[in-house]
């Protein structure tokens, strides 16, 4: 109807699950011109539970059809985070060659082992589905990896490695990440271990993400592994963190010294790249939520979004290798030629609700002090810059709305340093939907994405500081459950 999916704070051009509580992304595949997107999820309630895998389906990455629940959970367990292949050449022999079985790569996680007090209570398992992933039927060989002692022992992302013509796993155990090759996606074998020693380590790791990506501008390769980790993120909680390496079939190494993010918001968390699609087109999509305030959010239909989804790209300065992410261009489609624009030192946008909006805008010189300020008829102000003192750019949501159905979620401003690249930072979008703003410098190499939770849509915006703006607009992106 009408006003399904128009709740208060409902996103209108993000993923939501129709109600219920969503986390992770899962099982991304792109197939015979069709996203998948599985994710963790809870049917009985607004807050975490017994996971099932949900599903929907895409032709585009924005516009999402939602399909029955895909997995549920059994005697060896909850369906915890993994990962999804098409198995083209049937290698695991769990369909044909003419009909050849989707397979997910799963955690299994048994509540009654974690409450025995146990610690091998993950394990991994497999699924195949002979429809297009409309059902699915467990493997009956599960666990297709066992456990012998490992508490935190999950988040299965296996891909199809060409060069070795294996299926290759990565998988992650509490401190360091795990490889695995298989010629059936049945049979494992661990070839390596990479991490204890490296990047950051302020929570466990999660959601592993192992895939190759060319530079820009060259024919270099390099391979890049993402993985989460809560808490211990730049800003609190949950983050997502990478490293740009080498990766030879069987190990993953590394000469990268600092810690990379790939998101200095608060809310992008667990996000993993579809299989499926050319390595040009490596595309990410999170959870657009943090574990210290998941729970506690003001919705009450349905429980949190996905980020956009957004292309990575790998690029190289003179301090090493850094990923851009930015929304894919199908979000073209549904942005509307810009209502608002202007210009000049300082300015004003008003006249339409921005809360289903994206702005744009540049700056013509050196990247100076400036604040974009959002504010509404309830005094509610959302702010978000740049200082030059400190070289951060910033989100302050700390007025921005309904902040106190948590301690930590409107405590403090949020910060991401300037990465300071040979192209000077100047331009930037915002994408504001509802309940979230994601914001974009130079194409994404400074990210920040949040929560926001506004009682009433922003009808002003303001710049200021001491740059000039250019070309700053503001286009309506359409509604598209209608
Ligand atoms: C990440 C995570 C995963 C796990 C899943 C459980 O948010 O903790 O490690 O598989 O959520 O829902």
């Amino acid at each position: 109807s009408q006003d399904r999916f128009r709740e208060s704070y409902r996103p209108q051009y993000h993923f939501t699950p129709p109600e219920k509580w969503m986390n992770d992304p899962n099982g991304l595949l792109f197939h015979n011109g069709t996203y998948h997107l599985f994710y963790q999820y809870y049917p009985e309630d607004i807050v975490w539970g017994p996971m099932h895998w949900g599903h929907a389906t895409s032709k585009d990455l924005i516009q999402w059809e939602h399909k029955p629940i895909a997995l549920y959970p059994d005697e060896l367990g909850l369906i915890f985070s993994g990962s999804a292949v098409m198995d083209i050449d049937n290698t695991s022999g769990l369909g044909t060659k003419e009909n050849p079985p989707m397979v997910a790569i799963f955690t299994y996680h048994l509540m009654a082992g974690e409450q025995a007090g146990r610690k091998d209570f993950q394990t991994q398992g497999i699924a195949y589905s002979l429809d297009e992933g409309d059902t699915w039927t467990k493997y009956d060989g599960n666990p297709v990896i066992g456990n012998d002692g490992i508490k935190d022992f999950r988040d299965p992302k296996v891909m199809w490695h060409e060069a070795s013509g294996k299926w290759i796993m990565s998988l992650v155990a509490g401190d360091h990440a795990k490889f695995y090759s298989s010629s059936d996606l049945k049979d494992w074998k661990l070839e390596s271990e990479f991490g204890r020693e490296n990047g950051a380590h302020g929570g466990v790791w999660e959601c592993p993400d192992l895939f190759p990506l060319q530079v820009e501008g060259s024919d270099e390769q390099q391979w890049v592994l993402l993985i989460s980790i809560n808490p211990g993120a730049p800003n609190g909680g949950s983050g997502t963190q990478y490293f740009v390496g080498d990766f030879d079939g069987k190990k993953f190494t590394t000469t990268q010294k600092e810690t990379k993010w790939l998101d200095y918001g608060t809310d992008n968390y667990a996000g993993v790249t579809w299989n499926g699609l050319p390595d040009d087109e490596r595309t990410f999509i999170g959870w657009m939520s943090n574990w210290t305030y998941a729970r506690d959010t003001p919705t009450e239909v349905w429980r949190s979004a996905m980020t956009l989804p957004r292309k990575l790209t790998l690029h190289q300065n003179d301090k090493g290798y850094y990923l851009k992410n930015f929304p894919v261009n199908q979000i073209e489609n549904y942005t509307q030629e810009p209502s608002l624009q202007t210009n000049g030192k300082a300015n004003v946008l008003t006249g339409e609700d921005f809360n289903q909006n994206r702005i744009n805008f540049e700056i013509d010189e050196k990247l100076q002090d400036f604040k974009v300020t959002f504010s509404n008829e309830a005094g509610e102000k959302l702010q978000l810059g740049y200082n030059a003192e400190k070289a951060n750019f910033f989100v302050d949501r700390t007025a921005s709305g309904k902040v106190d159905f948590q301690a930590d979620f409107g405590k403090e401003v949020h910060f991401a340093p300037s990465i300071a690249t040979s192209e000077t930072e100047n331009t930037f979008s915002i994408f504001i939907d509802a309940s979230s703003v994601e914001f974009f410098v130079n194409g994404g190499a400074v990210v920040m994405t949040e929560q926001i939770f506004p009682t009433q849509p922003y009808t002003s915006i303001s710049f200021e500081g001491d740059v000039t703006y250019k070309d700053i607009t503001s286009s309506k992106i359409e509604r598209i459950w209608d």
